[in-house]
């Protein structure tokens, strides 16, 4: 049975160590399942998952769904483009209208920061955010930290740096507090226009405006995506010249460690944020992460239900 403290999965912001502690460990044990001939366990039978996903997705929606699958839940999939939120259907009348339907547990992704947070407020579900707005994407995050922790062991005292567009970035902001609950230091380096405005709230970080000095002694370097979608104003000159001055390059991975991780949540803007060669190349754990994600989806799902239905 779960001891987990959370009931559901807002964010990584005042999750406490010894929940991420278990969900990494546990999503270890999945990653086990995950290379048997059959991928399969009974954790979830009987229960139903919807999957709400107001924004695109290929990663983390594939990935939910194949979690739940292997945990052998019953699934449903909801996509805005092609349901009754095209004709006005509200938020809340969505959400009580499947819940009607007797579902366990809701994952949902929407541009609205708090969107899950009221959602768990307005049902009895057990509720998972897959990135909300520009708030947080937790399973995005405790992805990276077990990819982290499998390749080096553990985050204790390992130095993360961060490149990219931190101002938008609900991966960076979700890595930020996950990661220093377990040891971690996070370095951040962005465009002064990519930077949030109340930095300060992000608590304990250390922040570079040079590339090549951020990626000094990093033990892992999670470029972030271009988020184009979020940004209002013209808040880069070119793509060319957020290459030139924070792409991640093999000139910029020599001033590495030789045994940094390149990391990056995809998906990928190839020649911007990260040269192919440096996706591609062998310090790249990025299809690592996809693997991982399944493992870290299997295990929230699984810890959040616990008790509740397998009693
Ligand atoms: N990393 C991530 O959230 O990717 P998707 O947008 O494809 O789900």
């Amino acid at each position: 049975m779960s001891s987990l403290e959370i009931k559901h999965l807002f964010g990584l912001h005042g999750v406490s160590k010894s929940d991420l502690r278990q969900i990494l460990d546990t999503a270890k044990q999945f990653r086990a399942v995950l290379d048997r001939p059959v991928k399969k366990v009974p954790s979830l039978r009987g229960m139903t998952v919807v999957n709400l996903f107001f924004e695109n997705s290929t990663r983390t929606r594939t990935s939910f769904e194949l979690a739940e699958k292997r945990l052998s839940a019953d699934v449903v999939n909801f996509t805005t483009s092609n349901s009754s939120v095209q004709k006005g259907e509200t938020l809340v009348d969505t959400l009580r209208n499947i819940e009607s339907m007797k579902i366990d547990i809701v994952v949902v992704r929407h541009k609205g920061t708090g969107v899950p947070k009221f959602l768990a407020e307005h049902s009895n579900a057990i509720v998972v955010n897959a990135g909300d707005g520009a708030h947080e994407h937790p399973t995005q995050a405790l992805l990276d930290m077990l990819t982290i922790e499998e390749k080096l062991g553990t985050l204790e005292n390992k130095k993360i740096t961060i490149v990219g567009d931190i101002r938008h970035s609900r991966v960076a902001r979700s890595n930020i507090w996950g990661m220093t609950t377990m040891g971690a230091s996070v370095t951040l380096c962005g465009p002064n226009t990519l930077i949030p405005r109340n930095k300060e709230l992000l608590g304990n970080v250390t922040w570079e405006s040079n590339v090549e000095r951020a990626v000094q002694d990093a033990d892992a370097i999670i470029a972030l995506r271009l988020q184009k979608e979020r940004m209002d104003d013209a808040l880069l000159p070119s793509m060319r010249e957020y290459r030139n001055f924070f792409g991640v390059t093999d000139k910029v991975l020599s001033q590495a460690k030789d045994s940094t991780l390149i990391m990056h949540p995809g998906p990928i803007n190839r020649g911007v944020e990260l040269d192919s060669d440096v996706a591609d190349g062998t310090h790249s754990v990025i299809l690592d992460q996809v693997t991982n994600g399944v493992a870290v989806r299997m295990s929230v799902l699984f810890l959040l239900s616990g008790g509740r239905f397998n009693a």
